[in-house]
């Protein structure tokens, strides 16, 4: 959660800033700031709400921030303290010559905190960061050496952070430290770009280092010195990021979401590429490094993902069960950290997350990891923390994903699970060869699928008209497109605020049926398969409640006309592979019910892209 930039070099500080964070967005939009130092002054300028608030404050006194070729800058969603200016980053001592930016969250700031007011600083903001800016001032006081400062003050705080620090009497430095919070520090000619994610930097450098934990990294405009927390010099690894700026583009389209929704066929193609060769050929996944008996003899598997990513694994738990016969758990990290969980060495631990930064997940994977689980990581940055954490690591390749709700990259994951399920039940012989050759037959054939619900989009966006003022949504469906259901309501609601939830068809009758009435649709998931008769007779009982009924359908069934207000059709599919389709319709509806409704569909209120507080 939220953004972190610097800069320091030989250009003008404040585009690269105000670029930076652009590209940061959506980690947060509660409010933003920089500091810069002009004419040897520290500089504070910060604005609530959204990051246009800062660029027109900015805007105002141009010609001065310009002057300033180092720089720090902060987009913030608010943890401790309302999203207000005060709140703001950077934060400042009580002589204004220390200026921070921080992301995560101090965990013994109320203490510290005290005994700095004992000491005499003056707090301005209800934040957590605060302390921290104090704190290194009041070391600096001491030491006048501010890489000194810094490392002292990390010593006594607990809890997560990326930081980045800049003091006026140290002008041309800037410090970055981090732990249990991501930060990289991008390397350009006599200049050094720092940052929380590579979108800030990447139409600047490729070249960049990953901080560790408890690193830290003291700039200048020509040199980088790295140090740990106890002074000793440590050797920088330089990178080559694995991105294009291109990526940061919406390519015409109106929003970043609908864009990324597009790239589904190509990310499916992408993630099969190398893999799934041929239909008569085993699938291939050098990256799972359990070896074969140990697959053989998994006794349980335990997912751990959020949001989105969940709703992924709980597709992979159907798949998984269904073709290698073992017995899977999904949980959402942040139950599983905090209850006693069961696994060993023939446990295998799941963790799947888009971002790999997200902090219950981090937290689940390395709580398994210690009891000696294997630790397969499933997610779409295999430059993040959980990568680095994984035995196994399978990069799912949708590329950079900037909407806040996640579409492409639940697309990757899942069919990353495909590939999984099809990989271990070839090792297992689980199942018949015949059955796996059909369903990466329907894999292969996947994409042209999607690009046909994408090019015949006018269903959905008649039914987005027709229900885009409803208060309510109910999306109901059966065995492996129940997840469906939940993914079509998080979709909605995150970006329209309609209340919306998914249920099991079946147990609509046992109590949710009660909020029935000609104000509820009720969205019907209908893919023709082993439940379709039920789930068509469920859609029965809501009709006879008088709801508005809508069916997503692979089927030509006469019947389901007298039944259902709108139908959103699908190519044929079979039932097994059906959730990576059904999904694309239901994104499509939220995405224009938001747009209908006039909503911010790529940065809705309230949500960040990536949750790394716990
Ligand atoms: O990066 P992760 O996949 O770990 O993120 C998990 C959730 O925060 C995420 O899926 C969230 O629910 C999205 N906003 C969904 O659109």
């Amino acid at each position: 959660m939220c953004g972190i930039v610097g800069y320091i070099g030989n250009k003008s500080a404040l585009d690269i800033l105000l670029d930076g964070l652009t590209n940061l967005e959506y980690r947060g939009y509660d409010s933003a700031g920089i500091a810069v130092n002009v004419d040897n002054q520290v500089e504070l300028y910060k604005a609530e709400g959204k990051l246009q608030n800062l660029k027109d404050v900015t805007a105002l006194n141009r010609a001065h921030i310009e002057k300033s070729t180092i720089g720090i800058g902060h987009i913030r969603w608010a943890t401790h303290g309302a999203p207000t200016k005060t709140n703001a980053h950077p934060h400042s001592c009580n002589c204004g010559r220390v200026a921070i930016v921080h992301n995560g969250i101090i965990e013994n700031y109320k203490e510290l905190r005290a005994k700095l007011e004992k000491q005499g600083c003056v707090f301005r903001s209800q934040t957590d960061t605060e302390t921290v800016a104090h704190l290194i001032a009041s070391k600096f006081a001491n030491t006048k050496d501010l890489a000194e400062a810094v490392k002292l003050a990390s010593k006594e705080i607990e809890g997560a952070y990326a930081l980045c620090v800049i003091h006026q009497d140290v002008k041309d430095t800037i410090i970055a430290t981090r732990r249990n919070a991501p930060l990289l520090v991008g390397i350009g000619e006599g200049e050094y770009y720092i940052a929380s994610d590579v979108p800030a930097i990447i139409k600047y450098t490729k070249k960049a280092m990953y901080l560790d934990d408890n690193q830290i990294a003291v700039l200048t405009p020509n040199s980088m010195k790295l140090i740990d927390i106890d002074n000793n010099a440590l050797t920088p690894k330089i990178e080559e990021l694995p991105w294009e700026p291109v990526a940061l583009s919406k390519m015409g389209y109106k929003h970043f979401m609908l864009k990324e929704i597009h790239e589904q066929p190509n990310v499916v193609r992408n993630v099969l590429a190398g893999k799934l060769r041929a239909i008569d050929e085993n699938v291939i996944l050098n990256e799972v490094t359990l070896d074969k008996d140990r697959i053989k003899n998994l006794n349980r598997i335990q997912i751990v993902a959020c949001g989105t990513s969940l709703h992924a694994a709980m597709v992979g738990k159907y798949i998984i069960e269904q073709y290698c016969g073992i017995v899977v758990d999904v949980e959402p990290s942040s139950e599983y950290i905090y209850r006693k969980t069961i696994t060993d060495k023939n446990t295998l631990v799941i963790g799947v997350s888009q971002s790999g930064e997200t902090a219950d997940t981090i937290t689940a994977i390395r709580q398994a990891k210690s009891k000696g689980s294997h630790i397969l990581i499933i997610t779409n940055r295999p430059d993040s923390t959980m990568a680095r954490e994984a035995d196994s690591l399978i990069p799912v390749s949708a590329g950079i994903e900037v909407s806040v709700a996640a579409t492409k990259s639940y697309m990757a994951q899942v069919i990353s699970f495909y590939l999984l399920a099809i990989y271990m039940a070839e090792i297992k012989g689980s199942v018949a060869v015949q059955d796996l050759e059909r369903l990466k037959k329907e894999l292969v054939l996947l994409p042209q699928k999607i690009e046909k619900v994408l090019s015949h989009k006018e269903d959905v966006q008649v039914c987005a008209r027709k229900f885009a003022n409803s208060k309510d949504f109910i999306f109901i469906a059966r065995g492996i497109n129940f997840p469906t259901a939940l993914e079509g309501a998080l979709k909605l609601k995150e970006i329209s605020y309609i209340n919306a939830t998914g249920y099991t068809a079946g147990e609509l009758k046992h109590g949710p049926i009660a909020m029935l009435d000609e104000s509820m649709p009720v969205l019907s998931i209908l893919v023709k398969g082993g439940v379709y008769e039920k789930i068509l007779s469920n859609s029965e009982e809501a009709k006879a409640r008088n709801a508005r009924m809508i069916a997503l359908t692979n089927s030509e069934d006469t019947k389901l006309t007298d039944l259902f207000e709108c139908i959103i059709r699908i190519p044929e599919i079979d039932e097994m592979l059906s959730p990576a389709l059904a999904i694309v319709p239901l994104q499509l509806l939220a995405y224009y019910i938001s747009e209908f409704l006039g909503k911010d569909v790529d940065q809705p209120r309230n949500l960040a892209k990536s949750v790394t507080v716990e």
